[in-house]
């Protein structure tokens, strides 16, 4: 073992010695109105969770899910090709693809593996993929694994783009891969403009809405409603059944002929176990409970403003994310673990966001406020993060993601294209 360099590029020893350390760190029982119990650390707010409809442990979830382990078991016993499909599978994909407006949709064990298998599928070595800087790690790994050349332009920036479409060494089929709400930022993609390069250039559109999924628009349906655009803006729409939907798994929704050949091609569907009957069953009913209680999404809207809000008027930069997700910029990687670990012995579950996963000098806590958060937890949360950057200092102020050239290389902005094509 000696031979692996098996330190992490994050500095989890230091992190653990400084009792600084709050990742992995086990929750033992989810409480009514947000609150968790935290093995060691006692009860909780949480404010770092995916759950932006705040739709875990709804009563009829959790009863489809039962009723599901009750008629099929707990597990598939196969992949979907040979004895792993059920009726629940099928039932899933139908409601997937009449929640999208597409004709069809493929479901995979997780998001992950929806991003990595269907890109791996769509190209190959002689095309392109063209895929926005901040694009989830999944999307890159697909890329990479597809053997296409990966072109990233500057973070939703349409010139950008625009250069990396026309240019002359970038042959084949082009895909362009964005995200509808970026994971980390917290922003939403130009999809007007996209959608119309993309036809312009002849391009195939993938947009990955694990975040905008059951956030964006007024019903919820996603980042086409709420920009107004009709439901064939995108040919290759990716979410995931993990965030907004509390369950597990991905899907790939569009055309019967793509969800057709990635059930033949992708190899994520093709070689690996069906989703377990409970989790199809609970994403179905998810699905059900957005069409049918729209004023959920309403709510995140309303909680999203208010304690945007807050923030500012508490002189937080969070880069006027327009979302749920709400970046709080400490920059440094030292300073947030600080203050996530402050604001954690103060009871709100938040986790610090510091180098590798987002760049140098870019650190920062992740947010995030969902549908079923009462005004008076918004409240706490944004007294306890008030004390906790005072304490560490420093925190709170002036927007700094310029102060490097390396931090605004890869600063969230579109201002920072490296040239005529970035990224290559
Ligand atoms: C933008 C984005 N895409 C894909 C994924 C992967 O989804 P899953 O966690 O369902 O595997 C994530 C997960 O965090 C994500 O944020």
């Amino acid at each position: 073992m000696d031979l692996l360099n098996l330190e992490p590029a994050w500095p989890v020893t230091q992190g653990r010695e400084d009792d600084l350390y709050f990742y992995l760190e086990a929750i033992e029982e989810y409480l009514p109105d947000n609150r968790v119990r935290v093995t060691g650390h006692g009860e909780m707010i949480m404010l770092g969770s995916y759950s932006y409809l705040g739709l875990n442990g709804h009563p009829a979830i959790n009863a489809a899910a039962m009723q599901a382990v009750q008629r099929f078991g707990t597990g598939t016993h196969g992949v979907r090709m040979l004895a792993g499909t059920l009726s629940i599978h099928k039932e899933l994909e139908a409601k997937i693809a009449e929640f999208k407006g597409t004709e069809d949709a493929a479901t995979f064990s997780s998001g992950y593996f929806a991003n990595v298998s269907t890109i791996a599928a769509l190209v190959g070595r002689h095309d392109t993929v063209i895929c926005d800087k901040l694009d989830h790690a999944s999307l890159i790994d697909g890329c990479r694994l597809s053997g296409a050349k990966l072109v990233r332009f500057a973070h939703n920036d349409m010139a950008d783009l625009e250069r990396c479409l026309k240019h002359p060494a970038f042959t084949g089929k082009k895909l362009v891969i964005v995200d509808g709400v970026y994971s980390m930022d917290g922003d939403i993609v130009n999809l007007p403009e996209v959608s119309r390069l993309c036809r312009e250039y002849g391009a195939t559109l993938m947009v990955d809405e694990a975040h905008s999924l059951g956030m964006l628009g007024e019903t919820g349906h996603g980042v086409e409603e709420h920009f107004g655009l009709p439901a064939d803006t995108v040919d290759v729409k990716m979410g995931t059944l993990s965030k907004a939907i509390p369950s597990v798994g991905g899907y790939i929704a569009g055309s019967h002929e793509l969800a057709d050949f990635l059930r033949h091609e992708a190899r994520g569907f093709v070689y690996s176990a069906a989703l377990p009957p409970a989790s199809a069953a609970a994403a179905i009913a998810a699905f059900d409970i957005i069409e049918n209680e729209p004023e959920r999404v309403q709510r995140l809207h309303d909680n999203t403003e208010y304690f945007a809000d807050g923030l500012r008027e508490a002189g937080f930069s969070f880069l006027e994310s327009p979302t749920s997700v709400f970046p709080i910029m400490c920059w440094d990687d030292w300073a947030a673990w600080k203050f996530a670990r402050n604001c954690q012995r103060k009871g709100v579950y938040v986790q610090a966001i510091p180098h590798p996963i987002v760049p140098k000098g870019l650190a920062r806590l992740r947010a995030a406020v969902n549908a079923t958060h009462t005004r008076q937890d918004l409240d706490f949360c944004l007294s306890v993060l008030q004390e906790a950057a005072e304490e560490v200092g420093g925190i709170l102020g002036e927007d700094r993601s310029l102060d490097t050239p390396e931090m605004a290389r890869h600063a969230s902005r579109s201002v920072m294209s490296e040239g005529p094509v970035s990224g290559v």
